[in-house]
């Protein structure tokens, strides 16, 4: 059972359903409706500092072979001691609204997904609405999903925009070489810093936003967590010393499943609701953690691996940047075309997962 109320967005008449077993409120599917959020511009940064598998093999007991084999990682950039998160940021925003065609007095709302802010607090999107130049309009963090981030901040926008069309600058970044600790070879051979930016708006621009589905398992905290900053494990002494303030708990198995698991369930979960087929996706681009994961996500979608996109070789695992930045290079190198339907796919801790519909 579901009710139905109305509002009106812009000049359009919008129908909004509520109820329905574990639905809550969507929108129905009219025209209208499906038509609300475009990808007006797009943009990627990262630094020029390249940290290969040799490189860690010289400051950890590790060597490429094994994180080749157990990662698909080759090298991944680190910012330079003078960079910090908002610098990140700013390089791929400013790309972004260039390629918007926008200025930044044309912004109307900023949201930045990190789980390495600039600073503690306030969040990154402060210091960012400043840096660019923007107006005193509302700027916030999605923050702690890990590389979910980019994406919930996606659904975020979109279902923003459904209350008033605006423009929303988007920024996925991480800056994570800073903050993990540089001896423990589980972890840091994983990551790299990276910064990817997408401008939404209600005008029809290059790529239409069809449709975000978004979830979390809370039940999956304990899997991949970084306990040691918060109220219930607060910074002391003992977590300085012991070096647990940048441990990051991950049972990497459980990850690997339910990574598979998510980003896969979420794009079938997409296709249902746009009704189209995988053989009409021209590319899928997962969260870039692990090539290991995005094969077994290929596999279970039973999609040519030349329709997954595939970085995480160059950059490693740059947390919620991985997605916009893949976004914006998959676009600037010509692997996204005019007219093709692109579906992105990302995990992170929570255990959260969200995916994206775009059509070009
Ligand atoms: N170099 C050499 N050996 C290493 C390294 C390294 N860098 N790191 C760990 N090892 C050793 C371990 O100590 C262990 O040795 P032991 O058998 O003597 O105890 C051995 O390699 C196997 O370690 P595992 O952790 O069991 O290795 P596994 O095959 O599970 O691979 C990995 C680890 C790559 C992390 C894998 O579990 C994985 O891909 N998990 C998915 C999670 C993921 O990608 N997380 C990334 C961050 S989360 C996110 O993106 C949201």
């Amino acid at each position: 059972r579901c009710s139905v109320s109305s509002t009106r967005i812009g000049h359009e008449q919008i129908r909004l359903a509520s109820g329905g077993a574990n639905r809550g409120i969507t929108i129905s599917s009219l025209k209208e409706a499906d038509q609300l959020a475009f990808i007006l511009g797009f943009g990627g940064y990262v630094p020029d500092r390249i940290m290969t598998n040799d490189d860690w093999a010289e400051l950890v007991d590790t060597d490429d072979e094994w994180i080749t084999a157990r990662t698909g990682i080759k090298e991944r950039r680190f910012a330079a001691d003078d960079q910090s998160t908002l610098d990140l940021a700013a390089h791929a925003a400013e790309k972004a609204m260039e390629d918007a065609g926008l200025t930044a007095a044309e912004i109307d709302e900023i949201i930045v997904a990190t789980d390495t802010p600039e600073a503690y607090t306030p969040d990154t999107a402060s210091f960012l609405q400043h840096r660019l130049g923007c107006r005193e309009v509302p700027a916030y963090d999605l923050g702690g999903s890990g590389c979910a981030g980019f994406v919930q901040a996606l659904d975020v926008a979109r279902a923003r925009m459904l209350l008033q069309p605006k423009r929303i600058l988007i920024v996925g970044v991480e800056l994570i070489s800073r903050l993990m600790s540089w001896k423990d070879r589980s972890f840091c051979v994983l990551f790299g810093d990276a910064a990817g930016a997408v401008v939404l708006g209600p005008e029809d621009g290059r790529a239409e936003l069809l449709d975000v589905v978004a979830g979390t398992d809370g039940s999956k905290t304990e899997i991949l967590t970084l306990k040691t900053g918060g109220t219930r494990y607060p910074f002391n002494a003992e977590s300085l010393a012991s070096g647990a303030y940048q441990h990051l708990d991950m049972d990497g198995r459980r990850v690997f499943r339910e990574a598979v698991h998510r980003m896969s369930t979420a794009v079938e979960d997409l296709l249902e609701n746009t009704q189209r087929t995988i053989d009409e996706v021209a590319l899928v681009i997962p969260h870039q953690a692990n090539k290991r994961i995005i094969d077994a996500v290929g596999h279970k979608l039973a999609i040519p691996e030349e329709r997954v996109y595939i970085n995480v070789q160059d950059y490693g695992n740059t947390g919620s940047a991985t997605v916009p930045f893949a976004l914006w290079e998959a676009k600037e190198t010509g692997r996204i075309r005019p007219g093709d339907l692109v579906a992105v796919t990302a995990f992170g801790a929570g255990f959260h997962w969200a995916a994206a519909a775009i059509q070009f």
